[in-house]
């Protein structure tokens, strides 16, 4: 990248003149007609701030905490696939710069570096300090045995929390994926996590199975074989959300998977009401889709969420400008954050409420 980046959209628009054009497809594509891709972004420019003034904010503080675990910020990496795709260190340089950032880094199951190697740069990058939680995003697999040693995996690696994706019944058709022929990773490039997960196994790598057999049973059976905080990302109905709470889920991931799943789904932001009244705070909801701005944190988090997600910008500074990208991403978030709390009157994300926004065309909730 020439000029430094001064936005999410500038990585954007710088990742798209680096990269292979079909690797940038298949960041910025989604399911079918994309009509939830763009309306992540779209129910963020609605929804308005109202401001307070006069309130005496001069430090202001970002860091949360979830499970126990300390972050800096209120902005999570969401998991995302094939980091080596756009920068020869991948999820290797992305750790480095969530580490460094104190930013929580979930981890995807189809990551091209194994999980443990991620935890092992994460640390290094933190020189004795403690580093920011990791998180492991998981696809329940048909093989319960495979399951289980990708949980034992996550676990052995230091993960604090698991995220079960559940929207993913079927691969979501990505169209732009379908046009241009991508459908493997290339050559040298394998999803680490899969490699030898039967004992005996050498040099074996397993497909990623989707399926649509899956039930409420098999989160409970989950329940029962770890100790980890479950998260389950993809959950979008509010009875939904109330049965995830009675299964003894302990999060949600306010997720409709950037729109790359089942398309013409609600935004997230839109739906953040609905659920976080479902599940009366009892567990805490990270949204993600759409998050570009400080000022879109701002609205997610007055509406409930405890911390947000961001998918496509890591993978666009990851392409511009590998770790350094990603470092400089999540310092601009932080900023724009910051600088949006000072704008609200706000001390920090505990004090932001649903006073502080409107819902011009939506009508009153
Ligand atoms: C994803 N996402 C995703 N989700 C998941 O649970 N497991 C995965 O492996 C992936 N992989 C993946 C790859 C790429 C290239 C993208 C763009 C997305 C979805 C991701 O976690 C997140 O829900 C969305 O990306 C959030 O929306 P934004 O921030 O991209 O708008």
């Amino acid at each position: 990248m020439t000029a430094v980046a001064l936005s999410v959209r500038d990585f954007e628009a710088a990742a798209r003149a680096t990269l292979d054009p079909v690797y940038a497809d298949f960041i910025a594509g989604g399911a079918r007609d994309e009509i939830t891709v763009r309306a992540n972004e779209a129910a963020f420019g609605e929804l308005q701030l109202l401001p307070r003034v006069l309130r005496g904010n001069a430090v202001r503080s970002l860091d949360i905490t979830l499970f126990g675990g300390r972050a800096s910020m209120p902005v999570l990496l969401s998991p995302t696939a094939f980091h080596k795709l756009v920068d020869p260190e991948g999820e290797v340089a992305t750790a480095r710069a969530a580490a460094a950032a104190g930013a929580i880094m979930v981890v995807s199951m189809a990551s091209t570096v194994a999980v443990g190697e991620i935890a092992e740069a994460a640390r290094r990058a933190c020189e004795g300090a403690d580093p920011p939680p990791l998180w492991f995003q998981l696809y329940l697999q048909p093989d319960r045995e495979i399951t289980e040693a990708l949980v034992r995996r996550a676990t052995d690696a230091g993960c604090a929390a698991l995220v079960v994706t559940v929207d993913s019944a079927v691969l979501g058709a990505g169209e732009r994926n379908r046009r241009n022929g991508f459908h493997d990773l290339p050559p040298g490039l394998r999803c680490e996590n899969l490699v030898d997960l039967r004992d005996g196994e050498n040099g074996h790598v397993r497909q990623i199975l989707m399926s649509a057999e899956f039930t409420w049973e098999h989160v409970d059976w989950l329940r029962g074989i770890t100790d980890l905080p479950i998260l389950l990302k993809g959950v979008l109905h509010p009875d939904d959300a109330r049965l995830a709470v009675r299964h003894g889920v302990d999060g949600l991931v306010l997720s409709n998977h950037g729109g790359r799943q089942l398309d013409t789904v609600p935004a997230t932001l839109e739906l953040l009401p609905e659920i976080a009244a479902a599940v009366e705070g009892r567990v805490p909801v990270v949204l993600d889709g759409g998050v570009r701005r400080g000022t879109d944190v701002v609205k997610a988090l007055a509406l409930g969420a405890s911390a947000v997600g961001i998918g496509r910008p890591v993978m666009w500074a990851l392409a511009d400008s590998g770790e350094k990208g990603v470092r400089r991403l999540l310092e601009l978030l932080r900023e724009e954050l910051d600088d949006t709390l000072a704008l609200c009157g706000a001390s920090g994300v505990a004090d932001l409420t649903p006073e502080l926004v409107r819902f011009p065309s939506w009508g009153p909730r």
